[in-house]
């Protein structure tokens, strides 16, 4: 196969069930590959890392997908994801970096701990009850879900009767970001964006009227400080992009990691024995199956190269995370889970100035919950097997069903 046919292949239903097999077929033609026409497909470590933090490729933004993509001004999910900092270049990426990094600081992120440990229990303590005679609980349902959607809604200040809406609406929300998606599911996902736009245009009025010690509050203020810093389209986007972005990954971090955990015992022994850290099996469940398999960066320069590869004016390099994760050049048997490797530095949550705003606080997550699980059930076991999300950017499971006794 060529490059254009394996990414083709990626984009199908057995590819996104398990990419792994055709990252290695890219691999094995380069760590830079041409994939079709302007697309550089980009499995290396180095490449990755180097294109992620070099300022002059751009984030695909609106402008330019304007250009190059086929209705995309016809999708309001697309357009939402447009104005929120993760598709925006500079001067503006700068802009909203500063705004948002200046209310959601690693202080605010760090106070939350005991809330986080707090709501951990809390959700142990129903699955518990759930599964107390043998019945098979939903991990992703009863636990991976609810406690990111539980914690963001927390510091965002959405209030908790309303943290049931959001499942669903996320995750058709989402499709947008994928690289296919079927017109139903594009209709989805403008259905859910105009939701969240108007719970969140809500929200900010309430909060605009009556502040409070929340995220939304604080941005609210930001904006109106100085309208010029954050346009009103601009803090609804940025909204809604932290509450998804809030759980929908931290969720795959958590059930990728359950699942690996349930394939590897020794890597569960050693958790309980103290010899695996939290904060080391984090890194190896980011690296071995990332929530993030891939984003992508646009070449607008003459000149520019991923890697050797000369990349066109236009050219568009896929940066393929969840490879470059697993690059040999990089990794010591990068094929084994190994949560003991030092000095691992995953490229999932991404590298330069678009780095994830979020990492501290999923890393947090991930180290209270997947330790506390495992002492609280010891006898945890799978109770059939898991089902994949049919997606490749956003990898996770559907269900995830276990028993805990
Ligand atoms: C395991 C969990 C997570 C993973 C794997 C992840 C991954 C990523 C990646 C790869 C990017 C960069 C995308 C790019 O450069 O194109 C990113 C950006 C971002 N993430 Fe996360 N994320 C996670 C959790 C979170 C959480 C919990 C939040 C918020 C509460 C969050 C908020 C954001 C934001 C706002 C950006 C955009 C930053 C920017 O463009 O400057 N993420 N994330």
């Amino acid at each position: 196969m060529d490059g254009a046919a394996i990414l083709e292949q990626l984009m199908t239903v057995a590819g996104r069930e398990d990419p792994y097999p055709l990252y290695e077929q890219a691999r094995a033609l380069g760590a830079v590959t041409p994939a079709g026409e302007a697309l550089l497909m980009t499995v290396g470590y180095r490449e990755v890392n180097e294109v992620l933090r070099d300022g002059t490729f751009r984030v695909p933004d609106a402008e330019l997908r304007g250009r190059w993509e086929e209705g995309f001004a016809d999708h309001s999910s697309k357009v939402m994801f447009s104005r929120s900092i993760l598709e925006r270049n500079e001067p503006d990426h700068s802009r909203m970096r500063s705004l948002i990094a200046s209310v959601f600081t690693a202080r605010r992120i760090a106070a939350l701990e005991p809330a986080v440990v707090e709501a951990v229990h809390r959700l142990l303590d129903d699955m518990a009850d759930q599964g107390a005679d043998g019945t098979p609980v939903d991990f992703m349902d009863a636990f991976a879900y609810r406690l990111p959607v539980g914690v963001i809604c927390e510091l965002l200040g959405v209030p908790a009767a309303d943290r049931h809406l959001f499942r669903a609406l996320a995750s058709d929300l989402t499709v947008s970001l994928e690289m296919i998606a079927e017109d139903s599911e594009l209709a989805a996902a403008d259905e859910a964006a105009e939701e969240l736009a108007g719970y969140f245009t809500a929200l900010a009025a309430r909060r605009r009227a009556d502040p409070r010690d929340d995220l939304v509050s604080a941005l609210v203020q930001v904006a109106d400080a100085d309208h010029g810093r954050l346009s009103g389209s601009e803090l609804l986007a940025n909204l809604v992009l932290l509450l998804v972005a809030g759980f929908e990954t931290t969720t795959n971090l958590l059930g990728n990691g359950l699942t690996l955990l349930l394939d590897h015992p020794e890597a569960a022994a050693g958790l309980r024995d103290g010899t695996v850290t939290p904060a080391g099996l984090n890194d190896e469940v980011l690296r071995f199956d990332s929530p993030v398999q891939l984003t992508s960066r646009i070449s607008l320069a003459n000149g520019q190269r991923v890697g050797e590869t000369e990349a066109p004016y236009g050219s568009m390099a896929v940066l393929l995370i969840g490879a470059a994760n697993r690059d040999p050049l990089r990794y010591e048997h990068p094929e084994r889970f190994d949560p003991t490797r030092r000095d691992s530095r995953p490229l999932s949550f991404g590298g330069g100035s678009h780095y994830c705003l979020g990492a501290q606080l999923a890393r947090l997550e991930g180290a209270v919950a997947l330790p506390a699980l495992l002492t609280r059930f010891p006898e945890l076991a799978p109770a059939g097997p898991p089902v994949r999300r049919d997606r490749l950017v956003l990898r996770g499971y559907q269900s995830l069903p276990i028993t805990i006794r």
